[in-house]
């Protein structure tokens, strides 16, 4: 707005695709979606997922794209400014502040996360967990790491702050280096090294067979049958439903604002339909048939599935930082095997977090004028300040309750505003028009139609069933424990503050823009 030099643009448009599909592509697909498949009924829940990724899913992608490269014609790229262009209201700019919220507050504990699985990749290829055989010991292992628990493993955190530190300094330098110096080039070395350790890792478990002959059931085919045989029976529970929505939102980025920053920085008649598409199929490439193929089956073939079933259930992480570990010491190079696995969730984390830093960033430079090595200063700072409390607070759920608000409920209220302003303030047609603008490849008609009436459905649907069912409760705290409540209202006061300077940011900005 204010800037009149050149926006940033991509290199090359497998840049493109790779930076976005390294946006999509993360913590989620390895490590969110056995655990939600699993906690979930397996089968069960992968028709559910099917169908949403048709119906919310791929729309959601293409409304993101339009609203971002229309959004980039304008020079905005991050939602406020992308929100006011679409809709000519004074309200518009506050809607896309939450946008910018929710993509702020996600990389703020993303990242955190994103360093234990650092971290875990030392300890692999040094066998430092090597020798603890049972999965209370490696339970304890990883949650002593973390600092939720106190044990022989580790003195303090600050192995664990170390890693945070040079996972911070990397996300930030790639920022600083802007589009197509940093983010593309991470994603042109990230993506296929991700790809490639996957597959290998995925070959291996795959070609485990029946680790334990004397207990025939547990193989990896029983544990592909697991997601894999339809469960017909449980789908009349809402809460698998929702499981599956939730992860469709997570795992494609869809509800954060960081695919719309990314293909802001596109040319105006540049293909959006058949990238948007490439993307959303990469992922769930990596997802399904990846993500897919690793943690499940070889939890299965080593533990069985109630077993399985019972250690997803005791939290995110268990699965991929507790239970994988075990196995990978049973293996022949299994060091490399554990090491190759939490680097590739390194990768698929830090390209994840790169993409959420980046509304912001492109906020402040677009709204504000700032250049980007000031943008990136000031981000930086506030999200490394903030980034202490998840650290510190963790084992009192401070992390759990920015993920419900940001990380969960945030992006199905994100997707329905923006779904809302592009297809029905902005027009049907005209949002119609936007996405098949230089498109390489001809949308199928019936996805108007889908845009139109099915996924503002849908997400209506979802939004009012989480509130009643899950954000109302959650609020109230009726399943808190009772020590977590001081630290659970911290982390609404710190979430509270960040959207109040943001919004404060917003009326700045257009204050003095319109001066
Ligand atoms: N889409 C990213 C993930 O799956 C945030 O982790």
């Amino acid at each position: 707005m204010s800037s009149n030099s050149e926006r940033e643009q991509w290199g090359s448009r497998i840049g493109l695709i790779l930076a976005v599909a390294g946006n999509a592509v993360g913590l989620g697909n390895f490590l969110r979606f056995p655990v939600q498949a699993a906690q979930n009924g397996g089968g069960a829940f992968m028709i559910p997922y099917f169908i949403f990724f048709i119906l919310l899913g791929i729309p959601l992608m293409w409304i993101e794209w339009g609203i971002g490269r229309h959004g980039g014609k304008h020079r905005h790229g991050s939602a406020p400014g992308m929100f006011d262009v679409i809709w000519k209201n004074s309200m518009a700019k506050y809607f896309g502040a939450i946008g910018l919220l929710i993509s702020m507050i996600i990389m703020i504990y993303y990242t955190y996360i994103t360093s234990w699985t650092l971290g875990f990749s030392f300890f692999s290829i040094s066998k430092t967990y090597f020798g603890l055989t049972d999965f209370e010991q490696m339970k304890s292992f990883l949650y002593s790491y973390q600092g939720r628990e106190v044990s022989q493993y580790f003195n303090g955190i600050t192995f664990a702050y170390i890693m945070l530190l040079i996972t911070f300094i990397m996300t930030f330098w790639v920022l600083f280096k802007g589009i197509s110096r940093g983010i593309e080039k991470l994603a042109k070395i990230a993506m296929p090294m991700l790809f490639i350790f996957a597959v290998i890792i995925a070959i291996r478990v795959l070609t485990l067979g029946t680790p334990d002959p004397s207990i025939p059931e547990n193989s990896i085919s029983q544990g592909l049958g697991f997601i894999w045989n339809p469960d017909l029976s449980q789908l009349s529970n809402p809460q698998i439903w929702l499981a599956a929505a939730g992860q469709i939102f997570f795992t494609l980025s869809v509800g954060m604002g960081t695919i719309q920053a990314y293909a802001s920085y596109l040319k105006p008649k540049d293909d959006i339909a058949l990238s948007g598409l490439t993307t959303a199929a990469t992922n769930e490439f990596a997802e399904v048939v990846l993500g897919g193929s690793i943690a499940i089956p070889i939890a299965v073939a080593f533990f069985g599935v109630s077993m399985t079933t019972q250690m997803a259930l005791g939290g995110s992480f268990d699965l991929g930082f507790a239970s994988l570990p075990l196995v990978f010491q049973q293996l022949p190079f299994g060091q490399f095997f554990g090491f190759m696995w939490f680097l590739l969730l390194f990768f698929a984390g830090i390209t994840s977090s790169v993409a959420m830093g980046q509304p912001v960033i492109s906020f402040l430079e677009d709204e504000f004028g700032m250049d980007r090595k000031k943008a990136v200063g000031i981000i930086s700072a506030v999200v490394f300040i903030s980034v202490h409390f998840v650290v510190f607070f963790l084992k009192y759920g401070f992390l759990d309750e920015l993920d419900f608000w940001a990380g969960t409920f945030g992006l199905v209220v994100f997707a329905l505003i923006e779904t809302i302003l592009f297809i029905w303030v902005f027009g049907a047609d005209k949002a119609w028009a936007e996405i098949n603008e230089g498109a390489d490849i001809k949308i199928p008609r019936i996805f108007f139609f889908i845009m139109k009436y099915i996924t503002p459905s849908i997400l209506i649907t979802i939004t009012a069933w989480w509130l009643i069912n899950s954000a109302i409760p959650q609020l109230l705290l009726t399943n808190a424990a009772e020590e977590n409540v001081p630290y659970i209202w911290g982390a609404r006061i710190f979430m509270i503050v960040i959207a109040a300077g943001l919004f404060l940011m917003v009326k700045t900005a257009w204050k003095k823009n319109e001066a």
